[in-house]
């Protein structure tokens, strides 16, 4: 890909970010590939905490990555991409990234950060979910932090895997068929000391079921934290109308456009980060009318209040709504 590739519009999600090059591209798997941006004069980026992830501007579209850094004293940004054949995540232009081309990229944001007072931290990922959980590994080596990981792979698809074994050593458990993770998961969860916190991040069925036995088996949700990725592709909802108060403005939401592109194309600025409804970023204020909630960040009692929404996927289920903008 040549530098021009990326020359487009600036993103609202990369707004006030960076523009890093390519300095390495490198082979995880089959189909991960390891991409490590830097600053074109060698500064050093700005630093972030374990789990966050960056927006990457891909042409016209934009997509969040995990950093696999700890996220201290960082010179370079590192993010693992799968390559999705059919997606619309532009997994496949960044797999054609090169090094010495340009991209745009939004500054580190945390929504899956460790729990600073956490006597021992529990990773379970799976697949790509490895990423964040890297991150987590690494800042507890550096933090000289107690942390263990079950990571589930099919077998001769696991990325990082050579370095989640030197990072973790014993504390390290494998499992590429699903039989094994079941007995690893449930040893797990039952022998844990007190004051562990478990962090999953994987496909949304997996994390259910990480979260679901976790819960049976007695563990708070305080202690309980999750990142999804791979997002259900939702479809394309009802069109709608969208009273804006503040501005004394109506837009019409068609069907297969999302409020929150509605909202940009109006001139509003939304923050937003993942554009997938996980990270809680791109929240509005709901005046009156019922949203279709499709966001996985709010919790159920906040769904049910009806009084904020995610606006990068959730719709109406009224004709109209009302918003505080
Ligand atoms: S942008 Fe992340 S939830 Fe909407």
């Amino acid at each position: 890909m040549s530098a021009t590739a990326f020359r487009a519009n600036i993103h609202p999600a990369v707004e006030g970010g960076l523009q890093l090059e390519v300095t390495r591209v490198s082979v995880q798997t089959s189909s991960v590939t390891t991409i490590t941006l830097g600053d074109p004069s060698g500064t050093p980026l700005p630093r972030y905490v374990p789990g966050s992830h960056i927006v990457v501007q891909y042409g016209d579209g934009a997509n969040a990555y995990s950093l696999t850094g700890s996220g201290s004293a960082p010179f370079e940004y590192a993010i693992s991409v799968l390559r999705v054949e059919d997606g619309v995540g532009g997994s496949l232009a960044m797999h054609r990234l090169a090094p010495g081309d340009r991209v745009r990229v939004s500054r580190p944001r945390s929504a899956f950060a460790p729990v600073a007072t956490a006597r021992h931290h529990l990773l379970i990922a799976a697949g790509i979910g490895i990423t964040p959980m890297l991150s987590h590994a690494r800042a507890a080596a550096e933090w000289d932090a107690a942390a263990s990981m079950i990571y589930v792979y099919r077998p001769e698809a696991g990325a990082h895997v050579p370095e989640a074994r030197e990072l973790l050593g014993a504390a390290l458990t494998e499992c590429t068929d699903r039989g094994s993770f079941q007995k690893e998961l449930t040893e797990k969860l039952t022998t844990q000391k007190l004051g562990t916190h478990l962090y999953v991040c994987g496909p949304a069925a997996f994390m259910d079921t990480v979260l679901g036995h976790a819960q049976e088996l007695g563990w708070p949700k305080t202690r309980l934290h999750s990142e999804p990725f791979g997002t259900p592709a939702l479809d394309e909802g009802q069109p709608f109308t969208v009273n804006l108060v503040r501005s004394a403005t109506t837009l019409e939401v068609p069907a297969g456009v999302s409020l929150l592109e509605t909202l940009e194309k109006a001139g509003k600025s939304i923050p937003n980060m993942c554009r997938k409804g996980v990270c809680g970023e791109c929240s509005v204020s709901v005046l009156r009318g019922t949203p279709q909630h499709r966001d996985l960040y709010l919790g159920e009692e906040e769904k049910v209040a009806n009084t904020t929404m995610m606006c990068c996927v959730s719709r109406s289920l009224d004709q109209e709504l009302e918003l505080d903008l």
